[in-house]
This record gives structure tokens, sequence and C-alpha cells, in this order.
């Protein structure tokens, strides 16, 4: 069944209509999106593959040479830092008979394929085929290498984060991401700098991870001690930006671990990003947490249509963040997310049990609290239909 197919069969008409009520009256995305395995099939050919997606960070691949197996909604890709410096990305396949390349991250001089050692520049061009026509004979008249080298992706970066996009006729990031450098504007990312990472591993739709990060309706209920330090009381919604939508707090203020030693904070700030955290989802897979001391991404890798990867990178703010002095303050940030999240993902994984019940025909939303999360199914709804070439509205 085609991808389009599927998308109309499981969006129907009558599902479209009640999502794009007014939150109040609207009526979520049937526990088909989430459970159905043909639907993500179509997320994979559509969602993921004409999209900006988040594949990594570029401390992913330390050095020259770096190679990055990297997998989205089950299609396998590699990601290589080349001589030039700069970060690649192809599929993760061999142009002999396709065999992965790349099975775990490695350092090596050229991609070499495991099967018949066919050996391939970190430029993606094939340089060598070792005895192709038999023993000693490497090549023959009618096979041109320059035509076999490996696949490429659309690879760009914003700051430290990798993004890759199959489709070679997308718009480049950076005029994709502009509505949101916009509203960041005065945050230097170019001072971040990388300081420790999370992962986490649920058995849950990649979409429910989001949906839930993207309100705070249930901080008091389920994230005690993340409320008293950033409280639903100050709660922000982001509702109005194209393609991301997310929350925040007025009033992010963490008990200082360490008085004498506090993390730099992003210079030249006004008063009200002084004290405020923003979380943004942006579409499909990467949550940006930006507060006036650090940063994270939260990256969601769907492997399986129930299966999902959690990461989270943080940055701090310069170098004077990176002090041995300031151990203790960087990891109160990270502990904090070690903690929020390990609460969230049992919640997470309920809310696809729940998606597998017949009876899970879509759920109601706070017309207060849960914009955001019902603002997050209608881009998904949307660009599945822009993706498809089918119109929103009949
Ligand atoms: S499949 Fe890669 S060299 Fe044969
Ligand atoms: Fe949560």
């Amino acid at each position: 069944m085609s991808a389009r197919t599927v998308v109309e069969r499981v969006l129907t008409d009558d599902v479209r209509a009640r999502l794009f009520r007014p939150t109040g009256e609207a009526t979520g995305l049937p526990g088909a999106a989430y459970t159905d395995p043909e639907f993500f099939a179509a997320e994979r050919d559509l969602t993921f593959s004409r999209n900006w997606v988040c594949a990594g960070v570029a401390g992913d691949l330390p050095e020259i040479g770096s190679q990055v197996p990297f997998e989205i909604a089950g299609m396998p890709l590699l990601l290589v830092r080349g001589q030039d410096d700069v970060i690649r990305a192809f599929h993760n396949i061999c142009r002999h008979r396709g065999a992965q390349l790349v099975a775990s991250p490695m350092k090596r001089p050229t991609v070499v394929c495991p099967y018949h050692a066919w050996a391939y520049g970190l430029d993606g061009s094939l340089q060598k085929t070792p005895s192709f026509c038999g023993p000693g004979v490497n090549s023959h008249d009618g096979f041109d290498a320059s035509k076999h080298g490996l696949l490429p992706v659309r690879c760009e970066m914003w700051g430290p984060l990798i993004f890759v996009n199959l489709d070679l006729n997308a718009v480049p990031l950076m005029e994709h991401l502009e509505p949101l450098r916009q509203r960041w504007a005065a945050y230097d990312f170019g001072l971040l700098r990388g300081g420790g990472g999370l992962r986490f591993e649920l058995v849950a739709n990649w979409k429910l991870a989001i949906e839930n990060f993207v309100e705070r309706y249930h901080l008091p209920f389920v994230h005690p001690q993340l409320n008293s330090v950033s409280s639903v009381k100050h709660t922000l919604h982001i509702t109005d930006g194209d393609g991301f939508v997310g929350v925040g707090s007025r009033n992010f203020a963490p008990p200082p671990v360490t008085p004498d030693h506090l993390l730099p904070h992003f210079p030249g700030l006004d008063a009200e990003a002084s004290t405020k955290a923003e979380y943004v989802e942006l579409f499909p897979n990467v949550m940006i947490g930006v507060h006036y001391n650090h940063v994270y991404a939260f990256i969601i890798q769907p492997l399986a249509v129930d299966r999902t990867v959690e990461r989270f990178e943080f940055f701090f703010i310069g170098d004077e963040a990176m002090t041995p002095e300031l151990t203790q303050a960087r990891r109160q940030m990270i502990d904090l997310i070690d903690l929020v999240n390990g609460e969230d993902i049992d919640i997470v994984q309920r809310l696809h049990i729940g998606c597998r019940s017949p009876a899970m025909a879509g759920s109601v939303f706070s017309p207060v609290m849960e914009d955001t999360t019902h603002k997050f199914q209608r881009i998904v709804v949307e660009r599945l239909m822009a993706d498809a070439g089918l119109a929103v509205m009949a």
C-alpha cells in the first residue's frame, strides 16, 4: 500500500475535521497513528525522508575519519567527518550488493565494506574494488567507479547540531530554521560547548515522547521536584511558530549547588531572558531547551512504530563554563533532566499502551494547558498531508 493511501486511511476526513477544531473542542489523533506499522512506514517515506531531521551532534564525530551509523525510522544512514573537517551524510549501504557499511562508531581513513572490501573515500567516492573481476583484477572496462560512490544525503549544521535531509531538493537548513533563529537571535549559539549526554530507550511511538514534552500540565503530578524549580505557574506557551511549538518557564530557578561557582550566562541577555527557559519542538525530531546558562538538544530517534531512542546532549556557555570548578554545577543540570525524563518514561509508555486499545479514539485537550500538544498533532498532519501531495482539508 502506498504511503499516500495509508495516510488517507488513518487520517480520514473525519479525523482531520475533528483535529482542526479549536483546542477545547478538538479530538486528537487516533491510536492507529501511533501503533499501525503501515502508518509508521508512511512516516518513514514522508516525514523522515522529506524534512530536516536531527541526526546527532558534532561531538559524535570528533576527528577526521570519524564514521557514525545513524538509523532513522529503519533507514540506515552514515555520518562521516571528511579530510576537510566537514561532516557529510550518506546512505549506509554499499554500492556493490548493499551491505550495511558501518555498524558502530569508528575512525578510519576510508569507509570499507566488510563484505568484499570495497573502499570509499571520506567524500563518498569509490576508491577500491579489490579483485572485482577475479584474483588481482580490480575492475573491467564497462565498470565506471565514478558512478558507484556512496549515495549522498543532504547534511547541514546548526551550531553543534547535525541535520540530514533525504530530499536533495529541500530548502537549505538555515532557511528552514529562519523563524526559530529569529526567535533566539539574542543567544549566541557559537558559544556552546558540549558537556555530556543522556540516553533512554522506550517502548512507545516517537510522537508520544514529543506530545508529553510540549505540555506542562503534568508537572505537579509527575515531576514534583522540577515543579519546585520551574513551576507550572510560570508556564509560557509557544504556539505561533512556523514548524515549531513549545513551552517555557518565565522563572527557571534551580537552587545553586555551588553558590561560589555559578554557570556563566549567555552574554547580553535582557532581564526577561535572564530568568526564562524555552523548550521548543522543531519538527520532526528535536526538542531544544534554551536556558540563560545552558542549552540541551533532546533528539528523538524512532526505531520502530513502538520503539524510540531518546538522546539528550547538554551544552554550556563558553570555555569558562567547562572548568573543573563548575563540574558539579554542570552535573546538576544533567541530573535534573535524568530525574525528570526518567519520570516521563513510564507515562509515555502508558500512553502507548493506551493507543493499542480499540477504545482509544483520540484525546481531549485542555484549551489552556495543552494547546501545544494539539498544535504538534496538527503539524504532524499538515506535514504528512503536504508531503503526500494531499490537501489537509477536503
Ligand atoms: S557488498 Fe560491499 S563489497 Fe560487496
Ligand atoms: Fe514530563
